[in-house]
C-alpha cells in the first residue's frame, strides 16, 4: 500500500471512493451527501486550507482522507480531519488507522497544534482522540452528536480550553453534515 498527497486530478475517482464507500456503509442517501461534501471540499477549498491524502493498492485508489483549516480564536494551528473512507473492501485491516496516523505526522511537521474530528470516539480514539466538551474547543456549527466531538493536541503541550468561535471551510460550513 502506497500512501500519497491527494493532488486534484484524483477528484474523480476520490468522490467515486467516497459516494461508495458511504453508500455501503450508511446507505444510498449518506453516500450522496458525502459525495457532494467531497465534490464540494476540492473544488472550493484553497490549497493553503487542504490536506489530502489517497492509498493506492496496484495503482487504485482505495482510501482517501481529508483535513482542512479550523480557524481557532486564539490563533493556534488547527485541523479538522473530515472525511476519511476506506474502500469497503479493505476495511478493518488498519488502513484507515495507516492513513490517519500519516496524516498527523505531516500536520504536525506543518506546524499544526489541535487537531479536532467529529465521529465515533471507539473508532478515532485508536488514533489519539478524546471525546472533549465544547468548553474546551466550540464546534463551528451545532452538533447533533455532541459525544462524537473529539481532539487531540498535536504539540508537547496538552489540549487547553480555547475561548471563543471557531470556523471551519466554506464546504463544511452546512448544518447538514453536523
Ligand atoms: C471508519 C474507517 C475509516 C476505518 O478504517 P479501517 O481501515 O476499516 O479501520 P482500521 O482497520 O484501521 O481499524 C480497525 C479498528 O477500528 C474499528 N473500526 C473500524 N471501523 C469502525 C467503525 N465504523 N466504527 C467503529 N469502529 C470501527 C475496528 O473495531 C478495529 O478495531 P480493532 O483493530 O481493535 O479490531 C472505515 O471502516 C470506513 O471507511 N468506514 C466507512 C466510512 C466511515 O464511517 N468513515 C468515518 C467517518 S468520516
Amino acid at each position: 500500500m502506497l500512501l500519497e498527497l491527494f493532488s486534484a486530478n484524483q477528484s474523480p475517482a476520490v468522490i467515486q471512493l467516497f459516494t461508495e464507500v458511504f453508500s455501503d456503509s450508511e446507505g444510498k442517501e449518506e453516500g450522496q451527501l458525502i459525495g457532494h461534501l467531497v465534490t464540494d471540499i476540492v473544488a472550493n477549498t484553497k490549497a493553503e486550507d487542504l490536506i489530502g491524502f489517497v492509498a493506492l493498492e496496484d495503482k487504485e485508489i482505495v482510501a482517501s482522507i481529508f483535513f482542512s483549516r479550523l480557524v481557532l480564536p486564539n490563533k493556534q494551528a488547527g485541523y479538522i480531519l473530515s472525511p476519511v473512507a476506506v474502500a469497503t473492501r479493505q476495511q478493518g485491516k488498519g488502513v484507515g488507522q495507516k492513513l490517519i496516523n500519516a496524516g498527523i505526522k505531516h500536520l504536525r511537521a506543518l506546524g499544526g497544534e489541535v487537531l479536532v474530528t467529529y465521529g465515533d470516539p471507539s473508532f478515532y480514539s485508536k488514533v489519539g482522540f478524546s471525546q472533549i466538551s465544547q468548553d474546551m474547543i466550540k464546534a463551528p456549527l451545532v452538533l447533533s452528536h455532541p459525544e462524537g466531538w473529539l481532539a487531540q493536541s498535536l504539540s508537547e503541550e496538552p489540549l487547553v480550553p480555547i475561548t471563543g468561535e471557531t470556523a471551519c471551510i466554506e464546504a463544511l460550513n452546512h448544518q447538514k453534515y453536523w
